[in-house]
């Protein structure tokens, strides 16, 4: 199929929102949505200019009435975790928090953790293709992986991975939709679980590992329990479910275009990095980031008062045909320089370098073990506007001889 007739083909907004995003840019980059009671960006240009917008906030967890009440201790506790998470902190604390982990994605770094993601996603891949028949890509390979790679690397054991998955979606459904009155229960019972765990696990953290990193540091004090709670749980909220859904994204891409897997089985570290770029624009697997207003100012023509919720719709600055010319067509050769998957500014994602390693690991790793591979049913969407993410990925995978 030509890449003009697959995005024809799919017409439902869950299966590809970019030319439903692009009906709302071409009239109003900057348009106020009643329904959400928010201001919807969604032009490259106002989507930039918002991320470095000196009077747009990343500290929107104060704005949200409904994570608050409900079980009220429940509910303190857990915000006073997520009230650390550095993506939902502004200057004068946002720089100091994120200098805490940046060590633990350095190129060095990422070169060291790299022959762990290669081992797990061939292990992985070998235990589906011996099962037999289909495998879901996400639950069998993508959340897997994504959930082992990060226990690694803050020094946690394999048995903690497999429980990460769940307490990185707990978290993802309170902040989507806190409203229900089990919410802040259920996400309190998870950070209890991690506190636990970081307990148990804190004496045997390996030299190297981001926990032991964070509570030996060189200069500076020790973090608490309460200090590594709150990074891990932000680490998981933001790169679990994210890393997962690029790579259930791309084996989607790769599933629909023979040709695009047969350059890239044994291609170069470059090419491989070059399709990943362009995978990460054409399928944006966080679609927004939140930020409100911390006094009147103007955006895209559009005044915007203060205490006003902004969304700024990455996926759809990424197909925005004024800067991505013919933005729904998969191209390896095109310039993705300025891609905004990752964001934009000071807040711009601190764990690019890993997702970008382990997708490439990854690819590389299929492409070898598995070079053909087939959709056996349709992907199954999640409903969430906020992230591109895959529920299910049925896949028949036909391995090399
Ligand atoms: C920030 C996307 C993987 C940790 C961000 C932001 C985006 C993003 C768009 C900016 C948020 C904002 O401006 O409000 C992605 C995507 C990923 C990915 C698409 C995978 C394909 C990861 C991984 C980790 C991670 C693997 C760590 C293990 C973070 C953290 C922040 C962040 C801690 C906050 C940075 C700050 O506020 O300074 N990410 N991310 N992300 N990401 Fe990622």
């Amino acid at each position: 199929m030509t890449e003009q007739g697959r995005t024809a083909a799919r017409k439902s907004y869950w299966d590809y929102p970019y030319p439903h995003y692009r009906e709302i840019q071409r009239d109003t980059p900057v348009h106020y949505d009643e329904h959400l009671s928010a201001w919807l960006v969604t032009s490259y240009s106002a989507v930039v200019d918002a991320l470095h917008h000196p009077h747009l906030s990343s500290a929107w967890l104060d704005h949200r009435a409904d994570l608050h009440g409900k079980d009220a201790a429940n509910a303190r506790y857990v915000r006073s975790v997520f009230s650390r998470w550095f993506v939902l902190v502004d200057a004068p604390e946002h720089p100091q928090l994120r200098k805490s982990v940046i060590h633990a994605f350095t190129r060095r770094a990422i070169a060291d953790l790299t022959p762990f993601v290669e081992r797990r996603a061939a292990e992985l891949l070998a235990a589906a293709i011996a099962a037999g028949g289909p495998v879901d890509v996400m639950a069998d390979l993508a959340t897997p992986l994504s959930a082992s790679v990060i226990a690694h690397l803050l020094g946690m054991g394999q048995d903690v991975a497999a429980e990460l998955p769940r307490w990185g979606a707990v978290f993802a459904k309170y902040l989507a939709n806190a409203a229900r009155t089990d919410a802040a229960n259920e996400t309190a019972a998870a950070v209890r679980e991690i506190s636990a765990v970081v307990r148990d696990q804190l004496p045997d953290a390996p030299a190297g590992s981001l926990v032991y990193e964070l509570t030996n540091p060189v200069s500076g004090e020790p973090a608490s329990v309460d200090d590594l709670v709150s990074t891990i749980s932000l680490l998981l909220y933001a790169g679990l479910e994210s890393t997962s859904n690029l790579i259930g994204l791309g084996v989607l891409a790769l599933a629909e275009r023979p040709g695009l897997r047969a350059e890239l089985a044994g291609a170069s570290a470059e090419t491989m990095a070059a399709a990943i770029e362009e995978l990460l624009r054409y399928d944006t697997s966080v679609l927004q980031v939140p930020r409100v207003a911390t006094a009147d100012m103007t955006l895209g023509g559009q005044r915007i008062h203060r205490g006003d919720l902004v969304v700024v719709m990455l996926g759809a600055a990424n197909h925005d045909e004024r800067r991505f010319p013919d933005p729904d067509t998969f191209d390896l050769r095109r310039d993705v320089s300025r891609h905004v998957a990752f964001g934009y500014g000071v807040h711009f994602c601190v764990g690019a370098p890993l997702a970008r390693a382990e997708a490439a690991a990854f690819f590389t790793v299929l492409l070898r073990t598995a070079p053909e591979f087939a959709l056996t049913a349709q992907p199954r969407w999640s409903s969430r506007h906020s992230v591109r993410s895959l529920d299910a990925l049925p896949v028949l995978l036909f391995p090399a001889h």
